[in-house]
C-alpha cells in the first residue's frame, strides 16, 4: 500500500558555527542578567529568564538577524509566499540554567512559531522535548521497531548543542528536562524567542516589518 503523511508537524534545525560570536552573544546575555539578577518568573524552574525585550538590545541585533535569515529561508522552501505575508519577531528572552533547573511543558500563544538557539550547552544541559499534540494518537500504541517508536512515542528528545537553532509550530507542546551538569561553573544559555506572521501592511505592521529587514540586511 502507499502511504501518505496527514497534517506533518515540522521541525526546523540550523547550526551557526562562529565559535568568537556565540561567545559575544553568551557575554552579553550575561550582562544582561548581572543588571537585572531576578529576572522573570514564567515556565522556569530554578532558572534565569530574562525580560522578553531583548529584540531591542544593539548587542544582540546581529544574532536575530542571522535567525531572521534561518527562519525566511525554512519558510520559504516550505512554500510561504512572502511577497504577500513576512513573519516578524514577537518578541524574544534569554534563559540561564544550572544544574537542577527545568522548564514545564507548554506552548507560545498568540504566535504562529517558536524558537531555541542554543548559545552554549555543556554536557548535561536539559533536553528538550516535544510532545505528540495528537490526543488521538495516544490510543494507537502497537510494539513498534526502535526507528519508528523513535518518531511514534509520543514524546520527541533532543539533546542540546552549542549552535543549534530549533524552529517549531508554536502550538507544538515542548519542555525542559532538568539540567545535570557535572562541571562547575555548569551553566546552559539558551535564547528563544516566538514571533507572529504579518499579514497585509498595517501601520503597525509596517513598523515592525521594517525592524526585520533592518535585522535581515544586517545579518548578510
Ligand atoms: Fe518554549
Amino acid at each position: 500500500m502507499k502511504q501518505q503523511s496527514l497534517f506533518p508537524t515540522p521541525l526546523w534545525t540550523a547550526r551557526f558555527n562562529d565559535a568568537d560570536q556565540l561567545t559575544r552573544w553568551e557575554d552579553r546575555v550575561m550582562v544582561l542578567k548581572a543588571a537585572d539578577p531576578i529576572g522573570v518568573q514564567l515556565t522556569n524552574q530554578g532558572a534565569w529568564h530574562s525580560q522578553t525585550t531583548l529584540l531591542q538590545d544593539p548587542g544582540l541585533h546581529e544574532l536575530f538577524g542571522w535567525i531572521a535569515a534561518q527562519v525566511h529561508g525554512a519558510l520559504s522552501a516550505w512554500g510561504w509566499d512572502l511577497e504577500q505575508a513576512r513573519p516578524r519577531f514577537n518578541n524574544a528572552w534569554a534563559v540561564v540554567s544550572r544544574s537542577g533547573d527545568s522548564h514545564g511543558a507548554h506552548i507560545h500563544p498568540n504566535s504562529l512559531f517558536s524558537g531555541v538557539f542554543y548559545l552554549s550547552a555543556p554536557s548535561g544541559s536539559g533536553a528538550i522535548a516535544f510532545l505528540d499534540p495528537r490526543a488521538g494518537a495516544l490510543m494507537l500504541q502497537p510494539p513498534l521497531h526502535r526507528e519508528a517508536a523513535a518518531r511514534e512515542i509520543g514524546r520527541l528528545r533532543l539533546v542540546p548543542e552549542t549552535g543549534l537553532l530549533l524552529l517549531f509550530p508554536a502550538w507544538l507542546w515542548h519542555e525542559v528536562e532538568l539540567s545535570s551538569c557535572q562541571d562547575p561553573p555548569a551553566v546552559r544559555k539558551v535564547v528563544a524567542r516566538a514571533f507572529d506572521h504579518a499579514g497585509a501592511c498595517g501601520e503597525e505592521q509596517c513598523v515592525v516589518t521594517a525592524r526585520l529587514s533592518k535585522l535581515t540586511s544586517g545579518s548578510g
